[in-house]
C-alpha cells in the first residue's frame, strides 16, 4: 500500500519570531507512518514542526510549517497515494498578515485578525477517487458525535475520534483512547493502547478498507 501520512502541527507566523499553533507533539502520525514502514508499505511522512525523529525506511518525508504549507505538499502527493492518513492537527485559522521584521511591543495590535486556513481533507476531497481518507478529531466534548459530522462534511473513510481530555488520551502522551467512527457501521472504541499498537491496528483497517473499494470498483 502506498500510504500518505500527516502529523504534527502547523504554524502560522504573526512575525518572524512569534506564532499560533497548537499542543500536536507527531507522535501519534509518526506511529502510524512507523506502522506503514513495519508492515512492508511505502510510506511518505508529511510533517509540522515537532521534535521526534522520523521512523526509517519513509519513501518521502517533507517538513512543513503552515497550514497552507501542508496542504500544497499534500497535493504533490495525493495522486501518488493509495491511502492519505491525515493526523496532522492542522491550525484552522492564520494572522491575517505575517509581519516581515519582529513587531515591537509598541507596536503590538490589541487584536489580531485571523482568517480561516483552507480545510485540506475537503480540498483533497475531490481527488480522492478509490483512494481511502481517514481523519482524526481531537474533541474535548462528545468525540463520537463530532467525529461523524466531519466523516459526513469532508466525506471520509474512517474518522479516529479521541477525547483529548480522558487520562491516557491526547497530546504529548504516548498512550491514546479512540473510537473509529465510520459511514456503515456503530462506532468501535478501543480501550487505552500504546499509540504504536493504534497505530499498527489502524494501518490494517485502512487495508481493509482499501481491499474493500478495490473490489467494489471492479465489481
Ligand atoms: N483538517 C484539515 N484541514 C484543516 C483542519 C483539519 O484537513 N484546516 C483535518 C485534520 O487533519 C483531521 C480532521 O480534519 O484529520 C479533523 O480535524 P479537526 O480539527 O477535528 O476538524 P475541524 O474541521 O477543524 O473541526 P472543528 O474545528 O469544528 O472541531
Amino acid at each position: 500500500m502506498k500510504l500518505l501520512v500527516s502529523a504534527g502541527p502547523t504554524r502560522e507566523f504573526l512575525d518572524p519570531v512569534r506564532f499560533l499553533s497548537n499542543r500536536s507533539t507527531g507522535r501519534m502520525g509518526y506511529a502510524v507512518a512507523e506502522a506503514g514502514v513495519a508492515a512492508g508499505d511505502e510510506v511518505a511522512l508529511v510533517s509540522g514542526p515537532v521534535e521526534i525523529a522520523p521512523p526509517a525506511g519513509l519513501a518521502a518525508l517533507d517538513r512543513v510549517v503552515s497550514a497552507r504549507d501542508m496542504l500544497a505538499a499534500l497535493e504533490k502527493r495525493v495522486e501518488w497515494c493509495d491511502a492519505l492518513v491525515m493526523t496532522a492537527a492542522v491550525a484552522d485559522f492564520r494572522p491575517e498578515s505575517a509581519a516581515a521584521d519582529k513587531i515591537r511591543k509598541g507596536e503590538m495590535p490589541e487584536t489580531i485578525r485571523l482568517v480561516r486556513n483552507p480545510d485540506i481533507l475537503k480540498t483533497l476531497a475531490p481527488r480522492k477517487g478509490r483512494r481511502v481518507f481517514v481523519g482524526f478529531a481531537a474533541e474535548t466534548r462528545d468525540a463520537a458525535a463530532s467525529a461523524a459530522r466531519k466523516l459526513a462534511a469532508k466525506g471520509l473513510d474512517l474518522v479516529v475520534a479521541n477525547d483529548v481530555t480522558a487520562p491516557g488520551a491526547g497530546f504529548g502522551v504516548d498512550t491514546n483512547v479512540v473510537t473509529l467512527v465510520s459511514p456503515d457501521a456503530p462506532p468501535e472504541s478501543f480501550p487505552i493502547a500504546t499509540k504504536r499498537d493504534i497505530a499498527a491496528m489502524l494501518v490494517e483497517r485502512v487495508r481493509k478498507l482499501l481491499l474493500r473499494q478495490t473490489e467494489s470498483s471492479l465489481a
